[in-house]
């Protein structure tokens, strides 16, 4: 279960678009890591689809070949450094193709690439994609190209990505950038700087847009959308002064998700991801008025011990981040909560892991992604804490998480076998071309025959069966939200 952020099959797959016939050139992209990158790379796709640039999944056609990268732990460069290996490989036969590296470890490595390594051609970091067409300019009169400037403003609000790569039906939509919340393991906040959200109206439109194209499913993107905060306009006479105009005009994440769900009705909303700490009654109560919002709610605890937190600075205890799902339980009963968690972060001991046991034992989460401690370069557990913990205990230690992991993820499929649930289907199942795959709510995948569905329809499924992760079951007519 570990890595496992979105799709499994989609890391470092090629994925395209329909081509433009006046395009000539072959953009080939693959990205790596979180939601964001992949919502990303939609938004490079879009800006280059307007420079001449139709794309490609075959590596060797490729004019330009560009990585979106990750640096969220070691693996994850690993597996990159690994590709530009492979690209050069082929650019050494194809000299013309030109090769750029985007997203987190762009802007975690910088020249180190370009001039140390002399890898890559092109260095682009997670705000400057606009900049694109210059930098690829650029590199096409032999110049390598490197942009890796952070902004306070860029969200990209202005740009309607292009959706590569998409089944028609679930679709990302980004609402912030950046983080500003400096937990202590964490890279994010090097690599995509400081926290912005982006304007209600632009996200509406996108929406608007998905919606009219037959989408059924956004997710609402952001490293900390609780956090999400959009001072609005308005006439400054109207108010004593500015602060209390931006106060009376803003627009925070549960009344966003009110605007979303209102405006689309019969679209599922989901969002990702939420940090206890800010995560408000507000939005339980928005989600819980609002049959579209997803009962499901992504929740990182990263560790049970309090003393652990408070080293990582996450700005919540054990208790607090208790009571919280308490809230959650008592006004959506039947709400999904999945968890991330670090394991073997410096100086935990048994009792902080056998913590960390004993709240998943409580909140018994529905799934979730396991990570042991990756010490990242620059952060202020690199700076401040020795990685002391031996990789033989962190693999122990994971190994016991997991497993603890699969028994509940295996009690809370359990607890849907009698049930009727509503699936958005999505695809064929992976293992039979005879079964439709999509989620309930709580996103639990649910497997059924085909029949006359098709996907995108809302389906009544009858749960007769589950295993481990998956529910099986059989389709007993559309929901109303057809
Ligand atoms: N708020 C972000 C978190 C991004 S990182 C979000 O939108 O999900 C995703 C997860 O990776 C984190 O929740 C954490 O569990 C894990 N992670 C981050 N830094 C890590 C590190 N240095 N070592 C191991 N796991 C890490
Ligand atoms: Fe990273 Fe913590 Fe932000 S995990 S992305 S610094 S909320």
């Amino acid at each position: 279960m570990e890595e496992k952020i979105i799709d499994e099959k989609k890391q470092g797959q090629a994925l395209t678009l329909e081509p433009k016939e006046e395009n000539s050139r072959k953009l080939y992209i693959e990205s790596y890591g979180c939601q964001m990158n992949f919502s990303d790379s939609e938004i490079v796709a879009s800006i280059l689809a307007d420079e001449g640039f139709n794309t490609t999944n075959k590596l060797e056609d490729a004019d330009l070949v560009l990585v979106n990268t990750c640096s969220i732990r070691d693996k994850a460069e690993q597996s990159v450094r690994k590709r530009l290996e492979k690209y050069n490989a082929v650019k050494r036969k194809n000299p013309k193709m030109k090769v750029g590296v985007l997203g987190c470890m762009a802007e975690r490595l910088k020249d180190k690439f370009l001039d140390e390594e002399k890898i890559v051609d092109m260095v682009v970091g997670p705000d400057a994609y606009k900049d694109l067409p210059n930098l690829v300019k650029e590199i096409e009169a032999g110049r390598d190209a490197v942009n890796v400037i952070l902004s306070k403003e860029e969200t990209y609000g202005d740009i309607s990505p292009v959706r590569l790569g998409t089944n028609g039906i679930n679709a990302l939509v980004s609402i912030t950038r950046g983080c500003d919340n400096m937990c202590t393991f964490c890279v994010v906040p090097f690599t995509r700087g400081r926290e912005r959200s982006r304007d209600p109206q632009s996200i509406l439109s996108e929406i608007q847009d998905l919606a009219e194209k037959g989408y059924k499913e956004v997710t609402l993107l952001g490293q900390n959308v609780d956090s999400y905060l959009w001072y609005g306009g308005g006439l400054k006479k109207e108010f004593k002064n500015a602060s209390e105009m931006q106060k009376a005009t803003a627009t925070n994440f549960s009344q966003l998700l009110s605007l979303v769900a209102e405006a689309h009705p019969k679209m599922r909303i989901r969002f990702s991801t939420s940090n206890p700490q800010d995560m408000t009654l507000d939005v339980i109560h928005t989600m819980a008025k609002y049959p579209n919002i997803c009962n499901h709610i992504h929740l990182p605890v990263q560790s049970g011990s309090t003393r652990i937190l408070k080293e990582m600075n996450r700005q919540h205890t054990r208790e607090e981040y208790i009571q919280l799902i308490d809230a959650v339980r008592e006004i959506i009963p039947d709400c999904g909560i999945s968890q991330d968690i670090i394991t073997g972060f410096p100086t935990e001991t048994d009792e902080d892991h056998r913590d960390t046991l004993s709240l998943m034992e409580y909140v018994k989460y529905d799934f979730g992604y396991m990570f042991k401690y990756s010490e990242r370069p620059g952060t202020m557990a690199a700076r401040k804490l020795e990685d002391d913990i031996p990789e033989a205990i962190k693999k122990q230690r994971l190994t016991e998480i997991v497993d603890l992991q699969l028994e509940h993820s295996a009690y809370r499929t359990h607890q849907f076998v009698g049930k009727t649930v509503e699936v958005l289907i999505e695809k064929e199942s992976k293992k039979s071309d005879a079964h439709w795959s999509g989620r309930n709510p709580q996103s639990t995948v649910t497997v059924f025959p085909k029949e006359h569905y098709r996907p995108g329809d809302f389906v009544l499924v009858q749960v007769e069966d589950c295993t481990g992760a998956t529910l099986i079951g059989n389709a007993i007519g559309f929901s109303e939200n057809n």
